[in-house]
């Protein structure tokens, strides 16, 4: 997820969740880029993908989304959060793969980001035991020959309560309406308007400091995929051979979060209630959105979450 706030200060932390400030991580970049405060140019400068390109991105999906299918099954309650990123280290390494996050930024310390109850995103995995009525994300990026995969999956640990179950449901939808309201040469604001015409009828907020992101030979480029309506990153527009992720965090209270002053990654809610956060992968083509992350035995569009 990048930080979506558009006018930085250099002791504001750095958009591309480094956690760092910004001033020591993306600010000298960022001034060689966008002039600061004006709006990306409509005529797209992501990087568009060729047929060859596209297939890279399709195997380094795929790879990743059968990751997520392995790991499904342990997700249970008495599973600690280290234990889930060891899984994830010895599936990845033993195919010859290599895991994004690890040492992202210089820092981040493991292969996986678990993100249980009130953490939005970027949870560092650790001595955290998954218990019965947990919510819990999962986020995984690989990279296979030199591309990224990234998608993650809110689970349900056990019998979870009602508007835990609503707020899984909503943010999974969320991003299924996004996709589904894109096409070739759409704008990046139709996803955030998408997702607010869809979150907005339930009494959630949706999370703007992080925000989806293009992808590619990259973890994290061009475009910016705020979830929500930014008129200054959503005019940029979405050609075909250009992939991004588009990954709703919804939040059942405020939409404000803070970062883990001691781990300086873990993003909690600024108010300690729960948030949920479903990610794919999406190349658009020329027929339309392709979701490369679909994972064969996790969820599908329409899917309907219940308590076991
Ligand atoms: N996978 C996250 C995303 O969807 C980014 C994690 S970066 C990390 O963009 F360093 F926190 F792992
Ligand atoms: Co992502
Ligand atoms: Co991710």
């Amino acid at each position: 997820m990048r930080d979506t706030k558009t006018r930085l200060g250099p002791n504001d932390v750095c958009w591309c969740g480094s956690g760092r400030k910004y001033k020591k991580c993306h600010m000298a970049a960022d001034s060689h880029a966008t002039p600061a405060l004006e709006p990306e140019p409509k005529k797209s400068n992501a990087i568009r993908l060729d047929e060859t390109e596209r297939n890279a991105m399709r195997r380094a999906c795929g790879v990743n989304a059968e990751l997520m299918d392995y790991l499904r099954d342990f997700i249970q309650p008495g599973i600690t959060t280290k234990r889930i990123d060891e899984l994830v280290a010895d599936w990845t390494h033993s195919r010859g793969h290599i895991c994004a996050t690890l040492g992202y930024r210089k820092s981040y310390p493991a292969h996986c980001c678990t993100s249980p109850n009130d953490v939005v995103c970027h949870g560092v995995p650790g001595s955290y035991v998954l218990r019965d009525g947990d919510i819990i994300n999962v986020d995984l990026t690989t990279i296979v020959d030199g591309w990224h995969g990234d998608q993650s999956e809110t689970f349900l640990v056990g019998k979870v309560s009602d508007e835990a179950l609503r707020l899984v449901q909503c943010s999974f939808d969320s991003m299924w309406a996004a996709i589904d309201a894109i096409r070739p040469f759409s704008k990046v604001i139709e996803i955030g308007q998408a997702i607010k015409r869809h979150a907005g009828q339930y009494d959630f907020s949706v999370v703007e400091d992080y925000q989806g992101h293009g992808i590619g030979r990259q973890f994290h480029q061009r475009p910016h995929i705020p979830h929500f309506p930014d008129r200054f990153h959503g005019q940029q527009i979405l050609e075909p051979g250009v992939c991004f992720t588009i990954e709703p965090m919804i939040n059942l209270g405020t939409k404000r979060t803070r970062v883990d002053r001691k781990d300086g990654w873990t993003v909690y809610t600024a108010d300690g209630k729960l948030s949920a956060q479903f990610e794919h992968t999406i190349l658009m083509t020329e027929h339309g959105p392709e979701v490369l992350t679909q994972t064969k035995r996790g969820p599908r569009k329409g899917h309907r979450f219940t308590n076991a």
